[in-house]
C-alpha cells in the first residue's frame, strides 16, 4: 500500500474522531454511559462517511488517482452499506437511551435505505444479482419500466436529498444547538460534500463544455466493436494520460443518446493526435454508436484509472492477460511500449470464446515483429476451427506459456482485464502458482 493511499483512508476512517471529540465537550455530550458514548460514536461516524459519499462520487482526481476509479466506486459502495447499519445501531442506542425518534432522523434513515438497497440491485455488480428474484427485478424494470442504469443513477440523486435532511437532522440536535464548533462542524462538513456534488453536476460539465472533442473516425474492428477516434478542438488541448487509463464519454451530437459512459483510453499517449476507444457492443447505448457522424461532438471527462504498469515504475518483465474487448487497456499499454525505449520483456495472454473475436491480429503481429522481447498469444475457448490454443487461461497454460520460458518467475507483474469470472479464475490460478498477491494488478469494466 503507497503511503498516499494511507493517508487517505486514515483521514476517511479518523474524521470521525473529530466530531465525536467536539460533541463530548459540549454541555450536552458529557455522559459516561457506554449506550450513550455508543450512539455518538455511530451517529458521527454515519455522518461523516455518509457525507464522504458525496465526495467520492464527484471523482475527485487528486484522490482517484491513487486508487482507480472501480475500487472507489466498490469502496463507496461498501461504506454506504457500513454507514446504514450504524445508522441502525445510532437509532436503536438512541431510543433505548431517550426514547426520542426526530422525524427529519427518520426520514432521512428511510431515504437512505430506500436509496442503498435500489443502488445494491441497479447499479452494482455484486452476488445479489445471482439471486433469481433479484434477476427477475432487474429483468422486469430493464424490460417493462425502461430503468437503465443511467436512470438508475438519475435516481440515485435521492441519496443527495437523504443527505440534506440528515444535515437538519444533526444541526437541530442538542450538541450543535449548545456549542457552536459542533454546529461549525455539521455545517462546514455537509457544505463540503455538497459543494463537491454541486462540482460534480454543474460546474465540471460547464468546464467541459469549453473543450468538446470531436469524432475524427468510426472504425468498424468487427461488426460489433468499433473504434472511435476523438480529437480536441486544438493540439494544444490534447489530453495528457496514462496507458490504461478511461475517459467517461457523453455524446452530444443527438445520434446516440446523451449519456455519460466509461471507456478505456485504446491508443497510446505518445505523440498524441487524438483518443481512440474500442467499444463493444453491449446494450442500447453502444449498440447505436454506429451511428456516429464524422464532426459529431462529445465531451470528455479525463483521465481516470489506476491501472497502468507507469504507476508502478520497475524493470520486471510484464505479463498482460485479457479477456475479450478486455484488451482496451492492453493495447494502449502495448502501443505505448511499442513507441518507447524499453527493453521490458513482455507476454500477452489474449482469451476470446470464438477465433473471429481476435480483431487486431495484425497490429499484434506487427508488434511482435518490431519489439523482439514481445511475445503474444490468442487463446481460444470454443472453436472447433481453431488450431491454436484452445480452452481458458488456465495453471498450465500460464506454466508453459508465461512461466516455463522465462528465467526470471519470480520478477514479473501481472495485468488482468476482462469479464470478471474470468479474472476471478485467472487470479485464483497466479495465486495458487505462488505469484504474490501485490504483484497482480486488474481493472473491472463495472463501477
Ligand atoms: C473503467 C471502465 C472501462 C471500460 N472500458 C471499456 C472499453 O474499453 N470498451 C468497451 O467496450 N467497454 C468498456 N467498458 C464497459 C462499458 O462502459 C459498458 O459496456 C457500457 O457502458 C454499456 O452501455 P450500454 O448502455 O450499451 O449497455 P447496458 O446493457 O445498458 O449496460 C450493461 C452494463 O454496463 C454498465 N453500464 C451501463 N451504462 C453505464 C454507465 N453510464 N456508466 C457505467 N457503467 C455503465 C452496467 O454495469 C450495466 O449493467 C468499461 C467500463 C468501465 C467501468
Ligand atoms: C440518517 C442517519 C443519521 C445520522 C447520520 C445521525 C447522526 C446523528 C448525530 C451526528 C447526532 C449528534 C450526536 C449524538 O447526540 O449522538 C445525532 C443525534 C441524535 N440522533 Fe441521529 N442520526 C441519524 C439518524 C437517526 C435516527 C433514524 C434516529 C431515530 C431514533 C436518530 C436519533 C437521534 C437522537 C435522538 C439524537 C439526539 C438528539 C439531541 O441531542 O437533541 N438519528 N444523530
Ligand atoms: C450500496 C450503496 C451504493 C451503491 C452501490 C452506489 C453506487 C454508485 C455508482 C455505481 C455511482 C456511479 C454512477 C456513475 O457515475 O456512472 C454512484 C454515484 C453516486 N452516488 Fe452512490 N452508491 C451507493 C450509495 C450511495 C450513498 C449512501 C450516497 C450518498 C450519501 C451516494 C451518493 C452518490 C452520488 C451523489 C453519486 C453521483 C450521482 C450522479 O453522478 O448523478 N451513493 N453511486
Amino acid at each position: 500500500m503507497t503511503l498516499k493511499r494511507l493517508f487517505w483512508l486514515a483521514l476517511y476512517f479518523l474524521m470521525p474522531i473529530l466530531p465525536i471529540a467536539l460533541i463530548r465537550q459540549s454541555p450536552v455530550g458529557q455522559a459516561q454511559d457506554p449506550l450513550y458514548i455508543l450512539s455518538v460514536v455511530t451517529g458521527a461516524c454515519a455522518f461523516v462517511w455518509l457525507v464522504n459519499q458525496l465526495i467520492i462520487s464527484a471523482r475527485p482526481k487528486f484522490i482517484e488517482k491513487h486508487f482507480g476509479m472501480d475500487r472507489l466506486y466498490r469502496f463507496h459502495a461498501w461504506m454506504a452499506v457500513i454507514s446504514l447499519g450504524l445508522v441502525i445501531v445510532h437509532r436503536q442506542t438512541k431510543l433505548a437511551w431517550i426514547g426520542f425518534a426526530p422525524s427529519t432522523a427518520q426520514i432521512a434513515a428511510i431515504l437512505f435505505i430506500l436509496a442503498v438497497l435500489f443502488a445494491l440491485i441497479f447499479l452494482a455488480d455484486t452476488a445479489l444479482r445471482k439471486l433469481t428474484f433479484i434477476r427477475a427485478i432487474i429483468n422486469f424494470s430493464n424490460q417493462k419500466l425502461g430503468v437503465s442504469f443511467n436512470r438508475a443513477v438519475l435516481f440515485h440523486n435521492i441519496t443527495v436529498i437523504a443527505s440534506l435532511v440528515m444535515a437538519l437532522h444533526v444541526l437541530a440536535t442538542g450538541a450543535a444547538g449548545t456549542y457552536p464548533p459542533v454546529r461549525i462542524f455539521y455545517l462546514g462538513y455537509f457544505s463540503l460534500g455538497a459543494g463537491f456534488y454541486v462540482y460534480h453536476k454543474l460546474i465540471k460539465p460547464w468546464r467541459l463544455n469549453r473543450l468538446i472533442y470531436q469524432v475524427e473516425s468510426v472504425t468498424e474492428e468487427l461488426p460489433n466493436i468499433r473504434t472511435i477516434k476523438l480529437t480536441p478542438p486544438s493540439e494544444r488541448e490534447i489530453l495528457t494520460y496514462q496507458p490504461g487509463q478511461f475517459a467517461f464519454i457523453t455524446p452530444l451530437g443527438g445520434e446516440v443518446a446523451r449519456e455519460e459512459h466509461p471507456f478505456t483510453i485504446s491508443s497510446s499517449p505518445v505523440n498524441p493526435s487524438g483518443i481512440t476507444f474500442t467499444i463493444k457492443e453491449l446494450g442500447d447505448f453502444t449498440a447505436r454508436l454506429g451511428k456516429l457522424q464524422t464532426g459529431s461532438p462529445f465531451r470528455v471527462d479525463a483521465p481516470y484509472g489506476y491501472f497502468s504498469y507507469t504507476n508502478y515504475p520497475s524493470d520486471r518483465s510484464l505479463v498482460f492477460i485479457a479477456g475479450g474487448i478486455g484488451i482496451t487497456p492492453i493495447l494502449s499499454m502495448l502501443r505505448t511500449l511499442r513507441e518507447s525505449t524499453s527493453q521490458r520483456q513482455v507476454v500477452f495472454l489474449w482469451a476470446v470464446n470464438q477465433a473471429s473475436e481476435l480483431f487486431c491480429q495484425d497490429e499484434l503481429k506487427t508488434m511482435m515483429a518490431q519489439m523482439p522481447s514481445f511475445t503474444w498469444h490468442p487463446i481460444v475457448a470454443f472453436d472447433d476451427t481453431w488450431d491454436g490454443e484452445s480452452g481458458f487461461v488456465d495453471k498450465d497454460k500460464i506454466q508453459r506459456l508465461v512461466l516455463n520460458p522465462r528465467a526470471d518467475q519470480q520478477a514479473l507483474d501481472y495485468y488482468i482485464c476482462g469479464p470478471p469470472v474470468m479474472m476471478k479464475l485467472v487470479i485464483g490460478h497466479l495465486k495458487d502458482l505462488g505469484v504474490p498477491a501485490d504483484c497482480i494488478r486488474s481493472e473491472r469494466f463495472s463501477l
